[in-house]
């Protein structure tokens, strides 16, 4: 396979990339997280040398020593950000500064290299550019997934000294099977997700490792996703699996859990950001358990839903817990958020007004 240079990057080009047809079948029916294009982006860090290694290449596995750190510390970090191609056939992304600045904190708080905000970007654009024909169209988009993990062969528990750098992509459709139908939560009376000082408001993988069995315990229930507790007190509302969540009240007022020991979303930014814009009073308040089954029930809540990049906005229809079950509303979502909803879609996908400059064009 021939290298060139770009930039600092060299590029090699899959020569037993899938072919035309058989992508385009593929692209119909992507699903989420089980589709993966051509290519990945790979940067090395050594410790005394800085980032080095720049590479566009054929996806491919990871050689890994057996004491390679990451497998036995979980020193590793993640982000997950989408590029849509717009109506006119150009390709955009929904600030991903943002993403780089949110890799840079969760480096920060996992003892990690902080890669350089600019760097993390062309690293992104530069795998979005050579699998751009995996991008799907309609309301597809391609999931990127940016990753760094220690790649040091050393047991004792402290920093390594090496880290690889990737960025890999996804074709991707709706999050969840049933697409934008209301989902049905689990609320964790036992597990918690995040305490304070610890790494909740990090995104690395330690935090989903430590999910799984409450999300386990969800769908064992029949549920989409489970909701979880604060640590301390077990009382207030954080934050589901992997996204974020907001009430929307009878007074039109919207409520969303604060920031501290959740993952500071960037949709859920976008989201307090586009309601106050409106005019709607988002308040980030504790909100509890109690309070959330009460305002259900007596229908002082209208509607709620989850917020993600994956998930995008997904009305929220019946919580389960182990003291019973309630609804939101009719079950089945609301003005508000199918609003808020295909605003931000709207945005993202180069149809409604971007005053913000929260779309980066590829
Ligand atoms: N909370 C968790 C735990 C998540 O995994 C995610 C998804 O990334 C979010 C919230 C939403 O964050 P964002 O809107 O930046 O994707
Ligand atoms: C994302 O929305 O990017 C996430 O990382 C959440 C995960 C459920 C896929």
């Amino acid at each position: 396979m021939a290298a060139e240079q770009t930039s600092r990057f060299t590029v090699t080009r899959n020569s037993q990339a899938v072919a035309a047809d058989q992508r385009a079948l593929l692209l119909e029916d992507p699903g989420f997280g089980r589709l993966f294009t051509d290519h990945m982006v790979t940067i090395r860090y050594t410790e005394g040398q800085g980032w080095h290694s720049h590479k566009v290449e054929p996806r491919a596995p990871f050689q890994l020593d057996p004491a390679c750190a990451v497998l036995h510390y979980a020193q590793e970090i993640f982000e997950g950000m989408k590029a849509y191609r717009l109506e006119d056939g150009s390709i955009a992304m929904f600030r991903p500064e943002e993403n780089a600045r949110r890799f840079a904190e969760s480096a920060e708080r996992m003892a990690m290299p902080a890669i350089p905000e600019e760097l993390f970007m062309e690293a992104v654009e530069q795998l979005v550019k050579i699998d751009a024909d995996w991008i799907p169209g309609g309301e597809g988009s391609l999931y990127l997934r940016p990753f760094l993990f220690a790649s040091e062969a050393f047991l004792g528990v402290r920093p390594s000294n090496e880290y690889i750098f990737c960025v890999i992509a996804s074709p991707a459709g709706a999050y969840f099977k049933g697409g934008k139908k209301a989902v049905t939560l689990w609320v964790s009376d036992h597990y918690t997700r995040a305490a304070r000082g610890g790494t909740g408001a990090a995104k690395c993988g330690g935090n989903y490792a430590a999910s799984l069995v409450a999300q386990k315990e969800a769908i064992q229930h029949g549920c989409d996703q489970v909701v979880f507790l604060d640590a301390a007190e077990n009382k207030w509302v954080e934050e589901l699996g992997g996204m974020n969540v907001f009430f929307v009240m009878d007074d039109g007022s919207i409520i969303t859990p604060p920031l501290g020991t959740i993952l500071p979303g960037i949709t859920r930014n976008s989201i307090i950001t586009l309601a106050r814009a409106k005019g709607i009073d988002v308040r980030e308040e504790l909100y509890s358990f109690a309070q959330w089954r009460e305002d259900a029930t007596s229908g002082r809540m209208r509607e709620a839903f989850a917020c993600g990049t994956a998930a995008v906005v997904t009305a929220i229809g019946t919580v389960k817990s182990t003291g019973g079950d309630f609804t939101i509303g009719n079950g089945d979502g609301g003005l508000v958020t199918e609003s808020l909803r295909a605003e931000l879609t709207g945005i993202q996908r180069g149809a409604v007004a971007d005053p913000a400059g929260w779309v980066h064009m590829v």
